[in-house]
């Protein structure tokens, strides 16, 4: 579509207030009208002649749809703080630049998440729930339903960025717990602040509690929880996952649950999302432990860090179309 004003399209309706201030800023921008994943072909035929396109993580971009959007493309507005939907090798041999929508407000609901995970585990809130529901609660016990405390036990972060931070300081502040962290690089204020300690992953896996991922999916963490990292965890320890999917290699995560080797998982990202299970081995899947909790990819879902982002995306190509650095980029 080849259009007089810049062309901005956007893969699936969101948060309004990005797109109000794109239309302000004189763009004719298109919304893909269906709440579901646009197909290929439409996504295809949509994006040309556009200026910016703001995919979701459920959209690949690579270079056949940079080139159907054309010689007008000049940035990839990603809806997400994760890009691994990104070709970003393909984006940079055609100029074209990619941002993503990390912000103070996604990092806090997206540690909020991995805490509620972490919580419903500890002290089974779930199975609590469907227990009090299916009206079992005929008499108080002293042994019904016991769980374990957050205080006082260590917390292992992986990935000490700014939502592995922002998990930390929850962590600390807020339920007393020890801290250690796993990084390639040295998150001093970290250190200075919560007392946490750096550790390799090997050492944070036997001495954690409660493990938190907070790791961007690379061809480095695909699997990084894996048959090996099951191992090392103590019995009794908890695995959230609010990063993405593929870092935890499922089918060990489905074998160290049968074989009790971990004591459950917090789970909001799936290795072949959207569905929960890749292939079920053993017949197991995962929705048939009590001992793991299951969300469908929600830890951002708030109206805050959800307009946020959005206004993110918006800025990102305000800035980019008028000809100045994305405030973004992706790497
Ligand atoms: C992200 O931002 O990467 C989340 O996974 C989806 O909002």
């Amino acid at each position: 579509m080849a259009n007089a004003k810049p062309y901005v399209y956007v893969t699936r309706r969101f948060a309004d207030s990005g797109i109000k201030a794109l239309k302000t800023a004189g763009f004719t921008v298109d919304v893909y009208p269906e709440d579901k994943i646009i197909p290929r072909k439409e996504l295809l035929k949509n994006v040309a002649g556009a200026s910016a396109i703001i995919p979701l993580l459920t959209d690949q971009i690579d270079g056949d749809v940079l080139d159907a959007a054309g010689k007008d493309l000049k940035i990839v507005a990603n809806y997400a703080v994760g890009f691994d939907n990104v070709d970003l090798d393909a984006a940079k041999k055609r100029g074209v630049a990619v941002t993503n929508t990390p912000h103070d407000k996604v990092n806090e609901a997206v540690a909020e998440h991995a805490f509620a995970l972490m919580i419903c585990l500890a002290r089974r809130i779930a199975e609590a729930d469907s227990f009090a529901k299916a009206k079992k609660y005929t008499h108080w016990s002293p042994t019904l339903l016991i769980g374990t405390d957050l205080y006082g036990k260590t917390l292992g972060i992986v990935g000490a960025g700014r939502i592995g931070s922002a998990v930390a300081r929850r962590a600390v502040k807020g339920f007393g717990m020890k801290l250690v962290y796993a990084d390639s690089r040295t998150n001093a204020d970290l250190e200075k602040e919560f007392g946490a300690e750096q550790l390799d992953l090997e050492k944070l896996l036997e001495v954690s509690d409660f493990v938190s991922l907070h790791v961007p999916l690379l061809p480095s963490t695909r699997h990084l929880i894996s048959t090996a990292e099951f191992a090392m965890m103590k019995k009794t320890a908890f695995l959230v996952n609010t990063a993405r999917g593929p870092v935890v290699d499922e089918k060990a995560l489905l074998r160290a649950l049968k074989t009790k080797r971990i004591a459950g998982a917090g789970i909001d990202v799936f290795e072949c999302e959207p569905a929960i299970d890749c292939d079920m081995t053993d017949n197991m899947e995962l929705k048939s432990f009590p001992n793991v909790i299951l969300t469908p990819h929600i830890a951002s879902a708030t109206i805050e860090a959800r307009e946020a982002m959005s206004m993110v995306a918006a800025d990102n190509i305000l800035a980019v179309l008028s000809g100045k650095p994305p405030l973004n980029p992706a790497k």
